[in-house]
């Protein structure tokens, strides 16, 4: 029986029924469904609507719904059902008759959506938080392994300092440790019941929202119930921020796909995560990377659609919000994934580090060190910046580094240049001239190496809090 076939008096067009139904999809939340609806239960036998031996009938059978589906996904072959929802009606009158209909008393689809819909993305988060701690740890792995060693950085692509590799990596770290902030901040938001809400006034019946909120273990039940029943912020707010975390990954991506190159030699793909060409014999291809860099633009599509999808609609629910479930369920799947190949990648690949060396003591890394020494000397920096930067001409006219300079002919440029300048602008000396909070001097690198370790655990506390 349909949920609504009372008023009407024809039919659907079937292309319409069929387009319309979401339960293609939505069988996705039948777990939060089916605890949803026994947290609901529980309140309607609370104020008297089912007897305690109708809430067991209805308990047990929303039990069996479940482990029958989870032994025989064929169950969810099921062409009638218009979404989860009427599904799960269905499912307890088949097994129980008559008094399952009594579940509904009260109850609208438009508040058991938004109710499932924060119960996935509330555990998709855990889930999420648990795969970026990983990668997190992993890139830590990778920071303490590389120690000293060092590589150029780049402004505009082109080779501006030299840094130690680990502060590279670390680099990533942050961006990381955001994205895991910014789920975990969607969770504390998300997390509150609308079950009671009704369709968009509130229940007809005095409901103890409380016990429901704290049944399904939300923090509180929502306000306003015109807002709980076609709010989908937590799913912005969700889809955005994986949306930053896709960025993340791809802007890794793809500097380890220019670094893998040929021209650069700074990375050695690892086999287990590349592909051959079926046409040239000797390619190695960095398809994971590849992947990664494409998903997230899926990532970015989907916090798009939804976020374009609410911003006409009027209060409260309308079924455009049915639209709202796929990008969450491609996002949230799409990210994980992305997660564990990034995270496999990561702990595979091989640097050239001797490759990186020689490139981080190159083309004037140092200039900026030099020009810095100068400042110490008692020069004004814009003076300093000319006198070096007539130095690195006299050097690209040679064919030479700036420490292959004679004393005397720098003291001609400026008398300020005394014997200490070669020691100065020494590839570990230039590392450790940018000794402030979060530059990359050796001695901070290590700090910021060691607090990373805390860092993580403290994040895996809060996703295993949840788990
Ligand atoms: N399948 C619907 C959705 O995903 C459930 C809510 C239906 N509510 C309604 N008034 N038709 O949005």
């Amino acid at each position: 029986m349909k949920m609504w076939s009372g008023r009407f008096r024809q039919p659907l067009d079937p292309g319409f029924e069929s387009w319309q139904r979401s339960f293609p999809f939505d069988k996705q939340l039948l777990n939060e469904e089916l605890a949803a609806s026994a947290a609901y239960a529980k309140a309607l036998a609370g104020i008297g609507i089912l007897s305690p031996a109708e809430l067991e009938q209805i308990t047990n059978a929303l039990r069996d719904i479940g482990t029958d589906a989870q032994k025989d996904p064929a169950l969810l072959d099921d062409e009638e059902s218009e979404d989860v929802h009427h599904f799960v009606e269905r499912q307890v009158v088949t097994r129980i008759g008559e008094v399952g209909y009594k579940l509904h008393s009260g109850r609208s689809r438009n508040e058991q959506i938004t109710t499932d819909l924060r119960l996935y993305i509330r555990a998709q988060i855990d889930a999420t938080l648990t795969g970026i701690a990983g990668l997190m740890e992993t890139f830590v792995r990778r920071a303490t392994e590389a120690g000293e060693r060092t590589m150029p950085s780049y402004t505009h692509l082109q080779r501006a300092e030299p840094v130690l590799v680990a502060h590279w990596l670390l680099a990533y770290f942050e961006m990381f440790a955001r994205d895991a902030d910014r789920l975990t901040d969607c969770r504390k938001r998300l997390n509150v019941s609308p079950l009671g809400s009704g369709a968009i006034a509130g229940s007809t019946l005095p409901l103890d929202r409380h016990d429901i909120a704290r049944t399904l273990e939300f923090d509180a039940p929502t306000a306003n119930s015109m807002d709980a029943t076609s709010d989908r912020d937590f799913a912005i707010e969700f889809l955005q921020a994986l949306s930053v975390l896709g960025i993340h990954l791809s802007r890794w991506s793809e500097e380890l796909i220019i670094f893998c190159s040929q021209e650069f030699g700074f990375v050695k793909l690892p086999e287990s995560y590349s592909t051959g060409s079926s046409a040239m014999p000797q390619k190695q291809n960095p398809d994971a990377l590849e992947l990664i860099r494409a998903k997230s633009a899926r990532l970015i599509g989907n916090a798009s659609a939804v976020t374009i999808n609410m911003k006409g609609l009027p209060l409260a629910y309308n079924k455009d919000l049915q639209e709202t479930q796929q990008p969450i369920f491609d996002s949230a799947i799409t990210a994980l994934a992305m997660l564990q190949h990034a995270t496999g990648f990561m702990r595979e690949v091989q640097f050239d580090f001797a490759v990186m060396a020689a490139a981080a003591q190159s083309h004037f890394m140092n200039a900026f060190a030099a020009a810095t020494y100068l400042v110490g000397k008692g020069v004004p920096f814009r003076r300093a910046h000319e006198i070096i930067g007539a130095a690195v001409r006299l050097c690209m006219d040679k064919g030479c580094e700036l420490q292959a300079l004679p004393l005397s002919e720098l003291q001609s440029l400026n008398p300020a240049f005394e014997q200490d300048f070669y020691d100065a602008i020494q590839l570990n000396a230039v590392l450790d001239c940018h000794d402030v909070i979060g530059g990359t001097a050796r001695a901070r690198v290590k700090k910021a190496l060691a607090e990373a370790g805390g860092r993580i655990a403290k994040l895996k506390g809060e996703a295993h809090a949840h788990a």
